[in-house]
């Protein structure tokens, strides 16, 4: 499979889980979705990734977008490994996570790089639209664990980004000031963003976010 890109259909499977055989298109429905693969069961920086989605999962849940994992591990493995990330981070498994020890949705993702890994996914990311359409991708490698709260902030940023004609500047967080597409004229830019704009240049125009 070759890389996938921005814009792209995300590739639909059956695969086993730990909350039994899913069809991912089906599970997802017109949901946003954020699949991604770690390395490996029982390995220490996979425990606290784990923990800590399982942690956030009322802030997924807010934002309408269902989250699953996935590594090649079998899936009474990721059964029996499910205590151990209670145990760690108190938090209870609660989102599926994706037995794929045949490769088939790795393989499909391109979540194997064997420059890192012959055997192992890579910390792959993909979030994917209600249109079924990847909307971001991140690569993360085995040492380094994510940042979850960034995954969260990027969800906001793809949600509002989709409904207004806005974009997200450097480090934005819901509730700030937003970009005014520079393909929308000033005179537009009154109409659709009532609450006025600082045209900092004529081409970067901050607008309070219009959904607040
Ligand atoms: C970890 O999750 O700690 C890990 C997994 C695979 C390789 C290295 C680290």
């Amino acid at each position: 499979m070759a890389t996938l890109r921005l814009g792209d259909d995300a590739p639909d499977f059956t695969a086993e889980t730990t909350e039994g055989t899913l069809n991912f298109r089906e599970w997802k429905g017109d949901s946003w979705a954020v699949l991604f693969s770690h390395p490996k069961d029982f390995t220490p920086v996979c425990t606290t990734e784990l923990g800590r989605v399982a942690g956030l999962k009322p802030e997924f849940d807010k934002r309408n977008t269902k989250v699953i994992g996935l590594s090649v591990d079998t899936s009474d493995s990721h059964g029996n490994w499910a205590q151990d990330i209670k145990d760690v981070t108190g938090n209870e498994l609660n989102f599926p996570l994706i037995a794929d020890s045949d490769k088939k949705v790795a393989d499909l993702y391109d979540m194997i790089h064997p420059n890192a890994s012959d055997t192992m996914t890579v910390r792959s990311v993909f979030i994917i639209g209600p249109d079924n359409k990847v909307k971001l991708t991140l690569t993360y490698p085995a040492s380094t664990g994510r940042n979850f709260d960034e995954i969260l902030r990027v969800i906001d940023s793809l949600q509002l980004t989709a409904e207004y004609k806005v974009a997200t500047p450097s480090d934005w967080k819901d509730g700030e000031d937003v970009i005014i597409v520079p393909a929308v004229s000033d005179d537009e830019a009154k109409e659709r963003f009532p609450k006025g704009f600082d045209a900092k240049k004529p081409y970067l125009r901050l607008t309070p976010q219009p959904n607040k």
